[in-house]
């Protein structure tokens, strides 16, 4: 991946001033684009809107790839590739949707930059952002095809067929589709779930599978996030806890993510703390399974004992292995 010699030198001379504006270009690129496009507030994530966490993201990720592009001892750039391939894939982003974005997220740079953004300047960022786009575009058609999901329809209807309150805050939900099988799935991936909100918004979030694969089920155990210090409850949680009964049914997408395990016998070590148990959950079901042999030690930090979620069940499958612990 590489920007033409003109382009480099451009992205080299104007990163550190785009990086000083990031946030700002970012802010004004949403509220730009969500002005044209108001069917996009179904698909971002609108607290992350409000507490100005994707304004974040998305600025620092261009930023970022602007400066690996015109750098020769920045880290390999393919795990952050693959962390927003997974996530655009769980969210059923297609290939098109990457114009609307480049529209408005140039035209954003030019407002806030104003005069210093010359042609040639506006040129060499929409090649960063082509060049970024096109990468993300071909990981994200691969990982489509690989798990067989059609981008043009990639949420299916999952029924509510069980539901466990673990602690007084987080219960598990097992979902299975009402058409069709449970998907393949490796440990440590999640699934996004959408709701409508009361207010007509759709939302969607992702939930880690807590199980490993075997069931005809996908369990998922989520945290009901409360109103705390002045800021409000969790959009999705909140309305998880009280509508996500036995029998309702929500669009569900096919498991993505790409923090799973390694092939390997060797010692390991989990550390997770709150509702992060989730990926442990599922990592420790999968290793009592294929690898009780395995020494594993699991470390987990929570409030109390009583808030610490699928601490019995973590507990007994690590009972039933040969060489393995935990702390909590
Ligand atoms: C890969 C992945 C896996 C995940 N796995 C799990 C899992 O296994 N279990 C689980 O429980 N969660 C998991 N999550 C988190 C989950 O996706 C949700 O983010 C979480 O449930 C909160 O969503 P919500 O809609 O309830 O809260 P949101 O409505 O999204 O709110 C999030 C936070 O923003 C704050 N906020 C909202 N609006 C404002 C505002 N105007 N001003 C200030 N603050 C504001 C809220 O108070 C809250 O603290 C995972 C997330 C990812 C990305
Ligand atoms: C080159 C272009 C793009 C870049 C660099 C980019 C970058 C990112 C990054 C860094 C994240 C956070 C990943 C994480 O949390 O792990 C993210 C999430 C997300 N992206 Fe993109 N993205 C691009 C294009 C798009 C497009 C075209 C769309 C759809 C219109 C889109 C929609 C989303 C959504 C919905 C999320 C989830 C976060 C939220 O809802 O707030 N992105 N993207």
């Amino acid at each position: 991946m590489q920007l033409t010699d003109s382009s480099h030198d451009i992205v080299a001379a104007t990163v550190s001033t785009v990086a000083a504006h990031a946030e700002e270009i970012t802010r004004r690129f949403y509220a730009d684009m969500f002005e044209a496009r108001p069917d996009l507030l179904n698909v971002f994530n609108r607290a992350n809107q409000a507490n100005g966490e994707q304004q974040k993201t998305l600025a620092a990720s261009i930023v970022a790839f602007g400066t690996w592009l015109v750098s020769t001892d920045e880290p390999d750039f393919a795990p952050v590739m693959s962390r927003i391939a997974h996530k655009h894939v769980s969210l059923g982003i297609r290939g098109r949707d990457y114009l609307i974005v480049q529209r408005y997220l140039l035209a954003a740079i030019g407002k806030v930059l104003g005069e210093a953004v010359t042609p040639a300047v506006a040129a060499a960022w929409d090649e960063v952002y082509w060049l970024f786009a096109t990468a993300l575009i071909a990981e994200e058609a691969r990982l489509y095809a690989l798990s067989g999901v059609d981008p043009e329809e990639p949420w299916q209807p999952y029924r509510v067929t069980g539901r466990v309150d673990e602690t007084d805050d987080v219960f598990s939900l097992l979902l299975a589709p009402v058409d069709g099988t449970v998907p393949v799935y490796e440990p440590g991936q999640y699934i996004s779930i959408a709701v409508d909100l009361p207010d007509g918004v759709r939302q969607p979030r992702q939930y880690t599978l807590s199980s490993a694969p075997g069931s005809d089920a996908l369990r998922i155990t989520v945290k009901r996030v409360r109103a705390e210090d002045g800021r409000p409850a969790g959009q999705v949680s909140s309305f998880l806890h009280e509508h996500a009964v036995p029998g309702a049914v929500f669009d569900v997408t096919k498991p993505a993510g790409d923090v799973t395990l390694a092939p390997g016998s060797g010692p390991l070590v989990l550390v997770s703390a709150g509702i992060g148990i989730t990926p442990v959950a599922a990592y420790v079901d999968e290793l009592a399974r294929r690898q009780p042999e395995r020494p594993v030690r699991v470390l987990h930090a929570d409030r109390t004992q009583e808030e610490h979620p699928l601490r019995d069940e973590i507990a007994e499958r690590l009972a039933g292995m040969a060489d393995a612990s935990a702390r909590a």
